[in-house]
């Protein structure tokens, strides 16, 4: 076979080098020859030293843990292609027929991604005010804690006592690039910080409220992790702090109940100023019900809406999104 001779301290500039021009034989293993390394390469390449040499077979690394795991013929085809992955752990929705394989899934999941030290199932659908499941452990650490890194934050919290999605992340960086310096925000349903500390690198003043004691308590320690001293966490339920708070931006991430919370969010932003609502509707009518609750509740309050953007989230359920609209209230 063809190889490359260079010197090992050249091997990176080199390697990136035969990558790019496509020549490198990534079924083989690069050869060390004392201070030299000896790449294989598909075609001979001006430039550099060519070389006969014998090489091994590179083990074919898997992709995804669905080429290892050890499960029936006759449910392969039903196992997920993804997963979420919040910091070092895996969480995956299991259909009924492959729940008995849920160890066996685990452990293929921790084979492949090196990274992840823990896999839960989802036990539940999402419920009650925390909004929070139930999991089942099915390989490596017990344990529900880590920390998530997204959009150049870090967030520390548990699993299986707050809510976080991680599929929320681009959705929660387009809320960022909206946002203006000098801002007061007010993020009503605040979770662990993922929007408001997120924001509070940008605007002024971050007032951050959740019901739920645990989400208060990883949204304090999430301040002091990325220095945010502008967010004010309030833990409590927030139609008793709605109307003291006068914000330049509403972020009403609770797509189950929003429209429950529309009054307070009015109450609380201050004349030209932006919502961004949330909620969940089935495809053929996106945006229509939840834009007649939004006028309705402005008109009671004497006041206007103009809105600014409609837009879907991600998909939710079969024919549902999580669907999001920004409106200015006059
Ligand atoms: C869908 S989660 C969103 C959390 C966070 N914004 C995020 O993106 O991860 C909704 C949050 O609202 C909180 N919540 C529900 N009802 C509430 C209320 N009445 N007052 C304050 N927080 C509430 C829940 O505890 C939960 O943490």
């Amino acid at each position: 076979m063809l190889g490359v001779k260079v010197p090992k301290k050249e091997g990176e500039k080199a390697r990136r080098k035969l990558l790019e021009l496509g020549i490198l034989d990534k079924s083989y293993k690069v050869k060390q020859e004392g201070e030299f390394l000896v790449f294989p390469v598909k075609a001979p390449i001006e430039g550099f030293e060519i070389v006969e040499a014998d090489f091994e077979k590179a083990e074919k690394k898997p992709h995804s843990y669905r080429e290892v795991v050890k499960v029936p013929e006759e449910v392969r085809s039903l196992l997920p292609s993804s997963f979420d992955i919040i910091g070092d752990i895996a969480i995956i929705e299991l259909p009924e027929e492959l729940v008995q394989y849920g160890k066996q899934i685990g452990e293929a999941i921790l084979k492949v991604h090196k990274h992840i030290k823990a896999v839960f199932a989802k036990g539940s659908k999402i419920s009650g005010e925390f909004r929070v499941r139930e999991l089942i452990h099915l390989a490596g650490e017990k344990r529900t804690e880590t920390l998530h890194k997204e959009n150049g934050i870090k967030l520390k919290l548990d699993v299986a006592r707050v809510y976080f999605s991680p599929r929320l992340a681009t959705e929660r960086m387009r809320v960022f690039k909206k946002a203006k310096e000098g801002e007061i925000v007010f993020d009503m349903f605040a979770g662990v910080g993922p929007y408001s500390i997120l924001l509070a690198k940008k605007v002024r003043l971050v007032f951050a409220c959740d019901i739920n004691p645990w989400a208060v308590k990883y949204l304090e320690e999430n301040k002091r992790l990325n220095k945010t001293l502008n967010v004010i966490p309030i833990l409590g339920d927030v139609r008793k702090v709605a109307g003291q708070i006068k914000a330049d931006r509403v972020i009403m991430n609770l797509p189950k109940f929003a429209h429950e919370f529309l009054r307070e969010a009015m109450l609380s932003v201050k004349s030209g100023g932006i919502v961004h609502y949330y909620g969940f509707s089935h495809e053929d009518n996106l945006f229509g019900e939840h834009e007649e609750k939004i006028k309705t509740v402005a008109r009671e309050l004497g006041k206007r809406v103009e809105f600014l953007e409609r837009r879907k989230v991600r998909p939710y359920a079969p024919y549902q999104y999580n669907i999001a609209i920004d409106f200015r209230v006059l």
